[in-house]
Parts: structure tokens; sequence; C-alpha cells
């Protein structure tokens, strides 16, 4: 069964406990009474599972990743400039939804404005109206993602970075104080737009908390007092999910990247978030390699089985299109998802915890589902950790799987099945299984 963490503890301590790679952002975040979403009001969104991330903005004209304004000292002006050649005109919205239906998520997080500062909505808080209503496109890119969001059944998201490189202030803030409190100013209104003018939002999701780019999105809460900024958001958008980079503690974990995940089922709300392509860059990049389908699946699967809920980067380019390339591939994965959506969809991590490479569970009420990664060494097991009988197993299409019990636990038969990157079994047991989960605290680094 998996353990509960103790109340308070650091990001090394929970790894070693957990012998997990997992590495939260963020962590020691601001603590702020009555903020913070309790299970309740998070059952959505464990049930949804899966989301897709969308990294798209003025970067996606240069295709160097989002990051090419700073990495590469672009001028400012000549920056700037892009937003007139920013006009993808055969585009809508619709297309990602799709996308996202394709992939089998529920919900949806957009990137409205980036470190870059350009904000892709008609933002009156945008500092010298740098945004996409004053770009040659002329258009509320965030209205109409709400929309579609809405209209194929997606839960929304917006992600916000709070740091504006724009400003010189952000690089000195001591120094430069009444600059780098104007891009506080802009971070407030800005914010308060997004959670106001299309009716709230099922995520908020900030990046990018850290000032002059030194310490942690946690480390400059003396500058932002996200207390403030989040109570502000509470009073338009009081479900909100809201993640934990604005340097307030949040409503769940942030793993980022592409790192194999190991170790044991985590019993705090948690996401991963990472790119289906190489992960060198969020935004667009030519011909960045698509990852191969077996390591999608196991990668989901290795989440899924540890209670998190992954959150897969998709970046359209230019013109706000995918590769056919990235859309077959999405396909493929979403087939995969929906065809073993009852072992997904609206499942916990557990209650057996997780052999590496080997195989996890997920559970609702009294039935687990077994994940087997690599059948001949599942085959060795001996399935501990159920908290009641097995009354049947049987394949999600329902053959019958052989089984035994001694004293070491069960002893399933899969030797029957095709070898696939995922197998799933589904036991149904003579009990209910309960989901564990901590209320922790992560006081630091590390
Ligand atoms: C990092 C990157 C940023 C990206 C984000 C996604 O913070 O700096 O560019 O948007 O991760 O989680």
């Amino acid at each position: 069964m998996p353990i509960t963490l103790p109340r308070e503890m650091t990001g090394a301590e929970l790894q070693s406990m957990l012998k997990s790679s997992v590495n939260f952002k963020s962590l020691g975040g601001m603590r702020v009474p009555g903020l913070k979403l309790g299970e309740e009001d998070l059952a959505w969104w464990r049930s949804a599972k899966v989301g897709m991330f969308i990294h798209w903005g003025l970067y996606s004209l240069l295709g160097r990743g989002e990051w090419a304004r700073f990495n590469e000292k672009l001028p400012y002006h000549e920056y700037e400039a892009l937003k007139d050649a920013f006009d993808p005109r055969d585009f809508s919205t619709d297309e990602w939804a799709e996308t996202a239906r394709d992939l089998g998520a529920n919900y949806m997080v957009m990137v409205t404005r980036h470190h870059d500062g350009f904000a892709l909505w008609n933002s009156p808080g945008s500092y010298l109206n740098f945004d996409s209503a004053h770009s040659a496109a002329g258009r509320d890119f965030v209205k109409e993602f709400t929309d579609s969001c809405r209209k194929y059944g997606m839960r929304v998201g917006y992600y916000y970075s709070p740091m504006d490189w724009r400003f010189p202030g952000y690089f000195d803030p001591k120094g430069l104080k009444d600059n780098a409190l104007k891009m506080k100013t802009q971070c407030y209104r800005q914010v308060e737009e997004l959670v106001t003018n299309y009716g709230a939002p099922d995520i908020l999701w900030y990046d990018g908390g850290w000032l002059a780019h030194k310490g942690s999105d946690t480390s400059s809460s003396w500058f932002w007092e996200p207390d403030k900024l989040n109570k502000m958001v509470r009073s338009h958008a009081p479900k909100a999910v809201i993640n934990p980079r604005s340097g307030w503690e949040g409503d769940f974990y942030c793993d980022e990247g592409s790192k194999e995940l190991s170790g044991k089922i985590i019993t705090v709300p948690w996401e991963k978030n990472l790119c289906l392509c190489s992960g060198a860059s969020w935004g667009w990049m030519e011909n960045d390699p698509v990852r191969d389908l077996d390591w999608l699946i196991r990668m989901t699967v290795n989440v899924i089985c540890r209670d998190g809920n992954i959150l897969w980067n998709i970046a359209p380019d230019k013109s706000g299109k995918l590769s056919d390339e990235i859309h077959a591939r999405i396909r493929e994965l979403g087939s995969w998802i929906r065809q073993n959506g009852e072992a997904v969809y609206g499942t916990r991590g557990g209650p057996v915890e997780p052999v590496d490479g080997v195989f996890g569970t997920t559970f609702r009420e009294n039935i687990v589902y077994l994940h087997i990664l690599d059948a001949a060494e599942f085959a060795k097991q001996r399935i501990n950790g159920l908290p009641g009988k097995v009354l049947s197993a049987r394949t999600l299409d329902g053959n019958e799987i052989a089984f035994s019990e001694n004293d070491d636990g069960y002893c399933f038969d899969i030797s029957c099945l095709l070898p696939e990157t995922d197998v799933v079994v589904k036991l149904t047991l003579d009990a209910r299984v309960k989901a564990t989960v901590s209320e922790v605290y992560f006081s630091g680094k590390g």
C-alpha cells in the first residue's frame, strides 16, 4: 500500500523516501490560509488525468524555441516587429481542441503570455499594447481558445508568466524599482483580465515567478506577493486549480520535463508536464523529433500508476498548425489511451507499489488495473498489497486470466496475451480500495 508522507519535508527527502526520480519545482511556496483547494474541488482534475499544453506565440515565427528572444539577445525593436507578421489566417483554435480530443485529453492549458511579454488576447493591461489584438492578426486568441475548449468539452487552462523580459527592472528589481513595479502592475492586471474576461478558467498555470533569472519561482515572493495575487484570482475564480509556480504553494505539484519516472506512488496531487517531441524547447522548432509511441505510452502509464496527471506539450508552428507526423503520433497515443480508457480516466494510482519498468496499478472502487510493461519480468512477480481478495482477473475485452495465490501473494498468468507496450489486466476485488492522500508542505529546496 502507498506510504503516507510526513507533514513537512523537502523535495530531496521526498525523492529519497519514495526512491523517486520525481523533481517537484517551486517548493517552499508561501502558505496562505484558505487559498488551497480541498480534494473535493480537485476531483474533476484528478479524474481528467490527461491534458494538452500549447506553447505558441510570436516566438513560433522564428522556430527556435520560446526562449529565442532572450537566448539570442534579439534587439528590442526587431522582436517587437514580429507582431506585424503574426497573422495565422487559415487557423482556428477548434483544430487544437480537435487535436486534444484525438489525444484523449480532458483539459487544455494554453500559453497566454510567455516570458517575451506578447499576450495572446486583447489586453488593456499589457505594457505598450503588446498583444495579439494589436498585431497583424487583430484577434483575441485566448477568447477563441476558450470558446473552442468549451465547444469540445475540454476544461480551460491558462499558462501565464508573471515575469517579462521587456522590463529592465526584471533584471534589476531593486535598482530599477519603478520599472520592476510596472511589470508587477502588468501581471496583476493581466491575470485579472484572464480570470474575468471569458468566465472563470478551470486551471491557472503560472511559470516564471523568479527575478533576474536567479533563484526559483518561490524566491521572489517578496516582490510578487503571490498571496495578494491569488486572493484576487480566487475572488473571481474560486475553484480554479492553480499550480505552485507563482510563489504561493498552489493546489498541486509540478514535475517538469522528459526525465523517466521511477519510484513509489506519490500521495500528493501532482502533474508531469513534458513535450511530445524531444523537449529541447517547448515552442516550435523545425524538425524537432517526435517521441516514439512506446515511450509515450510508458511515460503515461508510469505517471498514472504513481497517481499523477500528465500534460503533453505540443508546439504549433507560426500558422498554428502541427505537422502530419505529430498529428499521427497524437492519434496513436490517443487511441491507446481511449482503448484503455477505463484503466486511465477516473482512476487513482495504486494500491500496489509499482516495480520500475515492470508494472504498476490504477484503481477505481473495487477494481484494480494491472499495467504490465514487461511481461517476462512480470511473470516472476508476486502481487501484494491488495486490500481484498481477487474475485476475477480479465483483459479489458473480457478474456479470463488464470491466477493463483499463496503466502507470497498473487501470481497472474498472462502468457496467453500478445506482448504490447502496456498489457492491462482488470482485477475485481471483494473490497473497495481507498486512495491515500497526504497533506504535505514542502518546506524548501532540493
Ligand atoms: C520552463 C521553461 C519555459 C516553459 C516551461 C514549461 O519554465 O523555461 O519556457 O514554458 O518550462 O513548464
